[in-house]
């Protein structure tokens, strides 16, 4: 394409907010043919998909392009396609990589701020997609790239791996979901996992020299650095990141709603909690008890960053599992101690099945773009849209809160099912880290609402406003896809 020619494209684009759109290549491609897949954003996940590519190298898939806006990642990375003879081309911006008509697909491991627009363009510009989790910073960016991944007619993987665990979990939600154990009272996700200070910084930090930072910060504010590290610590702050619920917690809130089958966001949602036992940079709560009141049964979600107690390094655990989800049913339950694991047990602890395996999640994600099958996907994006979601509404409702006196918020947990109990729990966990919540007060959020068909809260604009972000010129999730 001529630069004018790009140029006409991209204005025009511009005014319908689709950035390019290209003809897709695969209803020429036969079965066999090579699949040419683009990483974007490798500092740390994206090397898993670098390998996970590459096993499938049998299987006629080519990593042709690498992307990252840091050039340190980016020599590190085509340094090691060289070293084995092989080509890759190399990109610093993701609009410059969806020129390229060769790449089939693109498989994104940016900061969560990057996925829901750098999945969008790229499904616009006729790619598949697997975008890691959570696949959205917001709960209005995920469902545009539902709607986007529909008209296109694209393929888009969530990077929860968890679904592909067909001999393990999913035979346990099948097992569950068919009455085995009786109604489900609870289910639990847990997320029991060491989360140190990130220090304080003093005042606006360097930035890396190799990083282009406007590239970085994208859809979210060019602002100064205000942590010690720009990769990864941008997890802990509410700009780029969404805290370990929407972290390490996204695996288990999806495991969770998996299991209760429910294909809405929870028509009410409530949170407690802080960043509790040390002061750093970080701003997203480090224990967390989210509580989300479906109809059928409660989804409890609890975080934990603090360890059993002060100098200890281990995690707490709840019936067996530390990062888990368990299963409380009339009949017994089933605990989730892993991605690829599940174990049922009786009233009395007696165990009574067990599960386990697990597949290739990358595999599952290339058979789906060569079948062009959207149910091939173990993780089609609208699942992925609907557990990033249920992270984003117990983080709004903790960001809307205020500080209170323990007394207020038994007041409040007494009126949900097992509301007290747990947080009974989380107190002694906090105690125990030396935090006396009477004196260094938890963060008892609002209870909102939300219509699961608009998938806006009822009656509570300053909730609504925080379903969506304020874009950054020129990288704007459109509202049209
Ligand atoms: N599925 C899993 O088990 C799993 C595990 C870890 C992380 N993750 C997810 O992977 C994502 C990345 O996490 P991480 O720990 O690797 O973060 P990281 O900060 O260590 O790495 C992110 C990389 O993306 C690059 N980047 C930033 N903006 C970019 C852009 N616009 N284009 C190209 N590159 C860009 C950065 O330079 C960096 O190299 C997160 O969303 C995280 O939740 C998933």
């Amino acid at each position: 394409m001529t630069n004018r020619r790009r140029f006409l494209a991209q204005s025009a684009a511009a005014s319908t907010g689709v950035f390019y759109i290209a003809k897709t290549s695969w209803a020429q491609k036969s079965p066999g043919d090579t699949l040419n897949v683009a990483v974007v954003g490798f500092g740390g996940r994206g090397g898993s998909h670098i390998s996970g590519y590459k096993k499938l190298d049998k299987e006629g898939v080519r990593v042709a392009a690498l992307c990252d806006v840091d050039s340190k990642v980016l020599d590190r990375g085509v340094d090691a396609f060289d070293k084995e003879g092989k080509k890759v081309a190399r990109h610093t911006d993701i609009r410059r990589l969806l020129e390229n008509k060769d790449i089939d697909a693109v498989s994104i491991a940016t900061p969560n701020h990057w996925h829901a627009l750098g999945t969008i363009w790229a499904v616009q510009a006729g790619k598949d997609v697997y975008v890691e989790k959570p696949v959205s910073h917001c709960v209005w960016e995920g469902r545009q790239m539902v709607k986007a991944a529909r008209k296109y007619s694209r393929i888009v993987q969530t990077g929860t791996q968890s679904r592909s665990s067909r001999k393990g979990i999913y035979e346990a939600v099948k097992w569950v979901r068919a009455g085995n154990l009786g109604k489900i009272n609870v289910v639990r996700g847990l997320c029991y996992k060491r989360r140190d200070s990130i220090g304080k910084a003093e005042g606006a930090q360097p930035v890396p020299e190799t990083v282009d930072y406007d590239l970085w910060c994208g859809p979210g504010p060019l602002a100064d650095l205000t942590r010690k590290r720009l990769h990864y610590d941008w997890h802990w702050t509410w700009a780029y990141g969404n805290g370990d619920l929407g972290n390490q917690g996204i695996h288990q809130m999806d495991i969770a709603r998996w299991f209760l089958g429910e294909m809405e966001l929870s028509p009410l949602v409530w949170s407690i909690g802080g960043r509790l036992g040390y002061e750093d940079d970080g701003e997203t709560a480090n224990t967390q008890f989210i509580y989300h009141g479906y109809e059928k049964a409660p989804l409890i979600f609890e975080v934990r960053g603090l360890p059993q107690a002060a100098g200890v390094k281990d995690m707490d655990k709840y019936k067996g599992a530390g990062v888990g989800v368990i299963v409380e049913c009339e009949k017994g339950y089933v605990v989730v101690p892993s991605y690829s694991k599940a174990t049922a047990y009786d009233l009395k602890d007696q165990m009574i099945l067990e599960w386990s395996g697990s597949e290739d999640h990358f595999a599952n994600f290339i058979n789906a773009c060569r079948s062009r099958r959207v149910d091939d996907l173990h993780a089609d994006i609208l699942e992925g849209h609907l557990s990033s979601a249920l992270c984003h509404t117990g983080n709004i409702s903790h960001r809307l809160g205020a500080k209170e006196k323990p007394e207020a918020i038994l007041e409040r947990v007494k009126d949900y099912r097992t509301g007290t109990e747990t947080f009974e729990r989380m107190k002694e966990h906090l105690a125990k880290n030396g935090v006396d919540i009477s004196k260094d007060l938890l963060t008892l959020g609002p209870v909102l609402g939300m219509n699961p068909e608009t998938e806006r809260f009822t009656g509570n604009d300053a909730a609504d406003a925080m379903l969506k972000t304020n874009y950054r010129e020129p990288y704007v999730v459109p509202e049209i896809v």
